[in-house]
């Protein structure tokens, strides 16, 4: 939801700035600007499009020169992607500009409030009425950036990352946060400053980040460093550096055509550094210290409630049937958007985990903070770390899965369904649920899949095939049962949102409540039809649609016969648990939803109108 960049120190900002668009545009890429300060003045470029877009303009429009500057990615909230409501907007005087993420949700009333004391407006943007309500502040009561921004946003209901830097005093950048990330990189000589909405942009430059709380701002000036404060109370806070530890040929493509794919291919590192540490199969025992130490917590739940979103939510979904099977704990999965919104019925004696790639869902966010508040205990599972979820945990797992750049999750998925998997396994031995042998096999089970996932990703020349016969429908139906219909709504969401191409995952058995209706010989369904897991009623189902002429896709244990015989395509995937199944049942269908979208020549890392992590409602 919008990726913001800034810059002040020795260097050439623009460069810096571009380069450090182009990392974020995961975040929003209908639109994009830049705000440099050029040693005598302030210069502007902004168009509708891509930050290549950018670049083609602001070569004719502006000078390049200038060692502070401002530059945004954008995912359109208030106002349509065009060039007059893309970012950075500067004020009526033109002497303050902004970048913003987030949504400033009164700023109807500001706005109306403004135009009654003169100021005009350019844009439909919630952005341009906070640079002007700054403006004001600072005109009307005498009083430095700092200050003025911090009066202003107490006037602001919303969420927002922003940075603001005056022309006159182009030494010194302001920046907030509430409910949008912000972190500062500082200069290993301390003499220069990064800003953005993740530490991607300046990893090559420096190592020491700052990462701003909520309700914290913060003023950066050119050789005096920052100074960080409450926006409420004005109280100075300490400023802790953090060391990062990624680096960039993390968030780079490393030689695969989309990061996607690049993503889909590290699923078995990325699985095998999930469980690293915890699972310790000699020894028999899984190791978790966010478990570990709140485990009377876990024991005594009532119930276990998920909160999550998209692919994080159909994670949660195969979690329930993990530690329903294994712990015999009852789960609830919930959308974090529906739950937040109604009145839910909670308490000190729930479980509440959260389960979040970014954690940043502003959904997700509001969900535990709801929780938190009727005294749940929510544990969070996040794969960014330091993350507002992770933050806002009582205690949690991070999945490592290391960075996921492509808007399409893909190793988030597998990652958190390995972290559950490992906590629901942890919980069934406390509580006696598993035999010592069922237990053993499960991490025995569990330590090959990376094995596992690398034979099935073999399969790939078979799904591009498949992919090809089938790039030109309309319409695509997934079935799964048991653990893998969680599985089947995750390849439909995989599919619609790379290729636009419309799917629908259902529950194999209520194919005949509905969606049967669909089937013709047009139709091609996705059957995931493993050996372990309702399979004679699976293939009763793929009958039934055999009869009404669908195409059928079957994903398959190794060396089935009785599938193959009936379907038009298999795909194989070696044989593993029932519960672990999803970890190798989900990785044809994100090779197929890949070569499909490639094949229709769509943008498989940046799909229309999404972005990777959402932090508006
Ligand atoms: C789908 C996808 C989204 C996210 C959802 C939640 O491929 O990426 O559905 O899963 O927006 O995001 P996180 O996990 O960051 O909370």
């Amino acid at each position: 939801m919008c990726g913001i960049v800034g810059y002040i120190g020795p260097r050439e900002a623009y460069p810096i700035i571009i380069e450090g668009l182009k990392r974020l545009e995961y975040r929003g890429y209908d639109s994009a600007g830049i705000a440099l300060f050029d040693g005598t003045d302030l210069k502007v470029s902004k168009t509708k499009g891509k930050v290549v877009d950018l670049e083609n303009r602001s070569e004719k429009e502006i000078t390049k020169n200038g060692n502070v500057g401002i530059g945004h990615t954008r995912w359109a909230t208030h106002g349509v992607p065009n060039d007059v409501n893309s970012h950075p907007h500067v004020s009526n005087s033109g002497e303050l500009v902004i970048i913003h993420n987030g949504i400033i949700e009164n700023y109807d009333s500001l706005k109306q409030e403004l135009i009654s004391r003169g100021y005009t407006f350019q844009s439909d943007t919630d952005t341009e009425v906070l640079i002007n309500l700054i403006e004001d502040v600072k005109k009307q009561q005498n009083v430095k950036l700092g200050k003025a921004v911090q009066i202003a946003l107490n006037q602001v209901i919303g969420a927002y990352a922003i940075a603001v830097f005056d022309k006159n005093k182009p030494e010194e950048v302001v920046v907030a946060r509430l409910g949008s990330p912000l972190a500062i990189g500082i200069g290993e000589n301390e003499d220069e400053f990064f800003i953005a909405s993740d530490a991607s942009p300046f990893l090559e430059y420096t190592k020491n980040a700052v990462y701003l709380e909520d309700e914290e701002m913060a003023v950066i000036r050119f050789h005096k460093g920052i100074k960080i404060r409450k926006i409420k109370d004005d109280s100075l806070v300490d400023t802790y550096v953090q060391k990062l530890q990624i680096n960039l040929e993390q968030i780079e493509k490393g030689g695969f055509d989309h990061f996607m794919l690049k993503e889909i291919h590290e699923q078995p590192k990325a699985i095998t550094d999930t469980y690293r540490g915890r699972l310790l199969r000699n020894e028999a025992i899984i190791k978790m210290a966010g478990v570990e130490d709140n485990m009377k917590k876990f024991l005594n739940a009532n119930r276990i409630i998920i909160v999550a979103c998209g692919t994080s939510w159909h994670a949660g979904l195969v979690a329930e049937y993990i530690f329903e099977d294994l712990a015999r704990i009852p789960v609830e999965v919930e959308y974090a958007s529906e739950f937040r919104y109604r009145n839910p019925v909670i308490n000190e004696n729930d479980v509440v985990i959260a389960i979040s790639q970014s954690g940043e869902t502003a959904d997700t966010l509001a969900a535990i903070k709801l929780a938190k508040s009727k005294g749940a205990f929510v544990f969070g599972v996040c794969n960014v770390v330091g993350s507002s979820i992770a933050r806002e945990s009582d205690a949690g797992a991070y999945t490592h899965a290391g960075p996921e750049i492509g808007v399409a999750s893909t190793k988030a998925f597998t990652t958190q369904i390995t972290v559950l998997t490992l906590i629901a396994l942890r919980l069934a031995r406390a509580k006696g649920t598993i035999s010592s042998s069922d237990f053993r096999q499960h991490l025995l089970e569990l330590e090959m899949i990376p094995k596992k996932v690398e034979k099935a990703l073999k399969s790939d020349a078979n799904i591009k095939t498949i992919a090809n016969v089938y790039k030109g429908v309309s319409n695509f139906l997934y079935l799964g049962r048991g653990y893998n219909f969680p599985v089947a709504l995750e390849g439909a969401l995989k599919l619609k949102e790379i290729s636009y191409i419309h799917a629908e995952g259902y529950p194999a058995a209520e194919m005949k409540h509905g969606p049967i209706a669909l089937i013709d010989e047009n139709m091609p369904i996705v059957v995931i039809a493993t050996k372990k897991g309702h399979y004679e009623k699976v293939v009763s189902n793929i009958q039934e649609i055999k009869s009404r002429k669908g195409k059928i896709i079957g994903i398959v244990t190794e060396g089935d016969t009785q599938v193959r015989a009936l379907a038009d395509h298999v795909i194989e995937v070696p044989e593993t648990l029932e519960s672990l199944s999803p970890l190798l049942t989900t990785i044809p269908l994100q090779l197929l939803s890949y070569h499909i979208a490639v094949m229709l020549d769509k943008n498989v890392d940046q799909p229309r109108n999404l972005a990777k992590s959402v932090t508006v409602e």
